[in-house]
């Protein structure tokens, strides 16, 4: 390019709509096609004549998934697609720290870069509906403001890097059972205020470039060619400028993916050039039956993405590979998720000093994780296990023995080892919960209860009443724990904590880290506690095709808390190794809004992270409205005996609800009351605030 000037297209000086206008000038109609589909498995064609490059995506969400082959869903069997495995969606969730959740997605940025990909497929912000949901480990939990605020920190932090993020699963896809075919009945309320709110913002403050419809229909449209989502409210409503692509095989007709929306086709099927979006959209074009001016604007959204993330231009952001920064952002993130559940009389944090021989029993304790769940698995750089992380903090200072205790398909003889280990240890340390195989956390299918699989109900009681000195370490979402959880002295949650897992895990057990994660999702006691096991199976898995969200708004504990019914564990619940005092509530009101302050003391002898929640509850709401509703947080770290001022602003705005007759937002003026707390069901500080009319 010596002494050429650069055409309009690839100078980075010139405005971006010049460049995509330029750009989208100079193609073919052939050529223009090309780019609006697949021609591999997670590739889209080059066009050489003009040096636009072949576009590479890739999964998503918890790291760069390894290469798969061009045309089959096999590994492609390279050697460098390794990746730093981050924890799992719901663990980021649980650190409630958005800051972290910017982290996340900027290592992953970096990486995909360094890999070589232009778009990556994640993260995924469908609200957890049901806990039976395969993929909710994937997702950020049941509420909309906490999945907003974790998803825009992930995708600034990832489109930093010069990738596009690619939210996802565009929308009201919360069950895999079905999820190719199942119609979702929701009314515009549940629409509004549950499930579309972190796509909102996910386009409205991260700017996210790429959305991927969903696999099922709403109200009887495709996700992926649904004139309602993706052309009224994505695009002319919330004024998305970036592409909508399919999710793999979402698209079933040319004429509704040309004219609802859809703007990149990707697939499984390996004949190409037959995608709806390929051949049969020229020739319907070709043919005037489809209009130009429809394929032009999804070429240009599709090059604006291409522009943007700095494809076509020479100082490309290079990225970079399972760095130690990478690694510890991993760390960080599994020891701000992990939650203790319970710890009575202080069993945790344990000294190994003071311990002969620690038992830890259990086969998520040696299992790898992180390649598991399909879409979103990793072929991780490394994997500490609970036990290769908790082997290696204890070191010589006291004995470790193993016993697998449960497994598929086996169990007496391992039962009485297990036992017999347990019986011969000072503590016990037990790491159970799910996996990643078929019909557990895993893409494809819902689980089919809430049970703990593999006898461990029974293997739980046995090993407490073996030694009563046993801490229970639960992998994967929720299950139901009421079998054992009276007996056991302490409980933590882990989630799926990523490949620096088992160093976190031994980090909190053994007191170098004070948990600070708080839950997502409410625990119930049973799963017919639930609010979409409520109504038959009308609402869950569905009947004759569709499902229909009958339980409207009241989605997680604002179901609960509405319909009071106890949970096992509530929604923003978590304990620390310190205490926390909430005092001095004030409230200010602003010209928009109110300022909400109050002071937060760190009462014990550590140091320690609280995450202070704020909820809303209308007086006398003029539609119905949960008891309450989250409407900030705020992660504060305090050393022991400091205190810390908090405040949380709220715009008009966040008072209001869906109006399904005014289609739109309504802040009535009324009476709020304010309430805070550590937990939706411990918020010792609450004072009430009028509304005034505007
Ligand atoms: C999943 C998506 C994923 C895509 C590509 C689909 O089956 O639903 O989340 O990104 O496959 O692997």
């Amino acid at each position: 390019m010596h002494g050429e000037q650069l055409p309009p297209f690839r100078d980075p000086s010139q405005p971006l709509e010049a460049r995509v206008d330029d750009l989208l000038s100079r193609l073919t109609i052939e050529e223009k096609i090309s780019i609006i589909h697949a021609d591999s498995k997670f590739t889209t064609a080059a066009v050489p004549r003009l040096g636009i490059p072949r576009r590479w995506l890739s999964d998503g969400p918890h790291g760069v998934r390894e290469d798969i082959g061009p045309d089959t869903w096999m590994p492609a069997g390279h050697t460098d697609d390794f990746a730093t495995a981050m924890p799992a969606g719901i663990c980021l969730a649980a650190t409630w720290n958005p800051d972290l959740s910017f982290d996340e997605g900027e290592v992953i940025g970096q990486e995909a870069r360094a890999r070589g990909k232009d778009i990556m497929l994640g993260p995924g912000v469908n609200i957890l509906r049901t806990p039976l949901c395969g993929r909710n480990f994937e997702y950020f939990g049941e509420d909309p403001w906490l999945a907003s605020k974790m998803c825009v920190g992930y995708i600034r932090g990832e489109q930093s890097e010069d990738i596009s993020s690619c939210v996802k699963h565009f929308a009201l896809n919360n069950q895999e059972d079905d999820r190719g075919t199942i119609n979702v009945e929701a009314d515009d309320r549940a629409l509004h205020e549950i499930y579309l709110p972190a796509f909102k913002a996910a386009v409205e403050q991260a700017g996210v470039w790429s959305v991927m419809g969903a696999y099922n229909q709403f109200r009887g449209q495709h996700c992926c060619e649904n004139e309602l989502l993706l052309n009224q409210i994505l695009k002319k409503d919330w004024g998305f400028k970036g592409l909508v692509m399919s999710d793999w095989g979402g698209a079933h007709d040319t004429r509704e993916c040309a004219l609802n929306g859809l703007d990149l086709e990707m697939g499984t099927d390996t004949n190409y050039d037959n995608y709806y979006l390929a051949r049969p959209y020229l020739d319907m074009i070709q043919a005037g039956e489809l209009p130009m001016t429809g394929l032009d604007e999804k070429v240009r959204r599709n090059l604006r993405v291409m522009i943007a993330t700095h494809m076509l231009d020479f100082n490309r952001k290079p990225g970079s590979i399972n760095t130690a920064a990478h690694q510890t952002v991993a760390r960080r993130v599994a020891e701000e998720g992990i939650v203790l559940l319970k710890n009575q009389n202080h069993t945790l944090p344990l000294d190994p000093a003071r311990i002969k021989t620690i038992a830890v029993i259990g086969e998520n304790a040696v299992r790898l994780q992180a390649h598991g769940g399909e879409s979103s698995e990793i072929k991780a750089f490394y994997e500490i296990t609970p036990l290769a992380g908790i082997l290696s903090r204890v070191g010589s200072k006291a004995n470790i023995i193993f016993s697998e205790g449960y497994c598929k398909g086996a169990r007496q003889d391992l039962v009485e080892r297990a036992i017999t280990c347990a019986k011969s240890a000072d503590v016990v340390i037990y790491v159970g919960g799910l996996n990643h195989d078929p019909g557990y956390d895993c893409e494809g299918a819902d689980r089919k209860d809430l049970k703990l699989p593999y006898g461990q109900d029974e293997l739980i009681q046995e090993l407490v009443a073996a030694n009563p000195k046993t801490i229970v370490v639960l992998e994967g979402t929720m299950v139901e724990m009421h079998a054992w959880l009276d007996r056991v002295p302490a409980l933590l949650q882990a989630w799926y904590p990523g490949m620096e897992g088992g160093n976190a895990l031994a980090a909190i057990l053994f007191g170098d880290v004070n948990p600070s994660g708080k839950l997502p999702a409410t625990f119930p006691k049973e799963l017919s506690d639930t609010p979409a096991a409520s109504f038959g199976a009308a609402t869950y898995p569905g009947t004759n095709g569709t499902v229909a969200y009958t339980e409207g708004l009241l989605v997680g504990y604002r179901w609960f808390d509405t319909r009071q019914i106890e949970p096992e564990f509530p929604f923003g619940f978590g304990l620390s190794y310190t205490t926390f005092a909430y005092s001095n509530l004030k409230l200010i009101p602003t010209w928009d809004g109110l300022t909400v302050r109050f002071d937060l003391k760190n009462t014990g002898d550590r140091a320690g992270a609280e995450v202070a929640q704020l909820y809303l509850h209308e007086m006398n709401p003029r539609l119905m409205r949960p008891a309450k509703e989250l409407k900030g947080f705020k992660k504060v770290f305090l050393q022991p005996g400091e205190k810390q001022t908090v405040s949380i602003s709220l715009a008009r705005n966040d008072f209001a609800y869906y109006d399904p007759v005014q289609h739109g937002w309504v802040a009535q003026p009324d009476d709020f009351e304010i309430l805070i707390g550590g937990s939706s069901r411990e918020l010792p500080l609450h004072a009430n605030f009028h509304l005034k009319p505007q």
